[in-house]
């Protein structure tokens, strides 16, 4: 038997901050899928960012101003996310933008501003893909351009040696966007109702579209998927660290609305971000963010 797997549509953001897409039937197959590949920028190194996936969750030092590790019992007092540790594979670090400087080592901070700046420009180029005017994009993101939407990181450690569980449960993220760095296959999406394992393209991010996109297009001529995606229960492979793998999300903030167009083109208010997210919460069987 042939495992399937998927080869997602794949597009770069040019020096002027366009995203372009390999092809029209690129950009068309993205929005479908909810999912391609963005290419790392010339110059932009991701080692600092996959270093601290292998670090953030060891026991603090002690010594004055370590950001690298003890992010486990930190606390991260300013955050309304913090460090989680998952019931499946994973433990993770969740930090607002506003707070990397604060939290994380600056080598991190640096790869992540970038990732932001990449993200916001790949966010645009979508919303010129799917038809949503300029001038809605301020009050859909809450001025995701002036970064006071909600933009945050996630680090991820796979706990290979945790077994009977999945690496990272099925799921569709909730907000716009989604940019992913990761050092090892495993990544997989629902498509046409199978789950297909994600060819990894060498030197790109994935890019996953969530929720917020999902609802905005729902009714325009060219909607926009939320995919669904997953890593299945990952092994330990002696000889090789744990899967590891970071992001840059954009959403609304919780104290905004999600927004939707009508069959007319009208932007109208759909739900409130937060009561979506508690609502999807409560279908999943997970606790939405206890600070929020
Ligand atoms: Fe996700």
């Amino acid at each position: 038997m042939t495992t399937d797997t998927l080869t997602l549509p794949a597009a770069e953001v040019d020096e002027a901050g366009t995203l372009r897409f390999a092809s029209q039937a690129d950009a068309e197959q993205s929005l479908t899928l909810g999912a391609f590949n963005v290419a790392v920028p010339d110059g932009l190194d991701v080692s600092a960012g996959l270093a601290f996936c292998r670090s953030f969750y060891e026991p603090a030092t002690g010594h004055p101003g370590e950001r690298h590790r003890g992010h486990r019992e930190h606390g991260h007092a300013a955050s309304k996310l913090g460090y989680e540790d998952r019931p499946d594979q994973v433990e993770q670090l969740q930090l607002e933008s506003f707070l990397w400087q604060e939290y994380l080592p600056d080598d991190v901070t640096a790869v992540l501003r970038w990732m932001r700046q990449l993200t916001l420009d790949v966010l645009y180029g979508v919303f010129d893909t799917a038809g949503v005017p300029e001038g809605d994009r301020d009050l859909i993101t809450g001025g995701a351009r002036q970064d006071t939407g909600l933009c945050y990181t996630t680090v991820n450690h796979y706990r290979a040696g945790l077994s009977d569980r999945a690496g990272i449960v099925e799921h569709s993220d909730s907000g716009f966007i989604t940019t992913i760095c990761t050092d090892k296959p495993g990544y997989e999406i629902l498509h046409e109702g199978r789950w297909l394992p994600v060819r990894e393209r060498p030197g790109h991010f994935t890019v996953n579209l969530g929720d917020a996109f999902r609802v905005l297009t729902r009714k325009l001529p060219r909607p926009v998927t939320a995919v669904y995606h997953r890593v299945p229960e990952l092994r330990p492979d002696a000889g090789t660290p744990d899967r590891s793998s970071f992001t840059v999300y954009m959403g609304p903030r919780y104290d905004m609305s999600l927004y939707q167009y009508d069959t007319g083109g009208r932007l109208r208010e759909y739900q409130s971000f937060r009561d979506f997210s508690v609502e999807k919460a409560g279908k999943l069987g997970y606790a939405f963010h206890s600070r929020v």
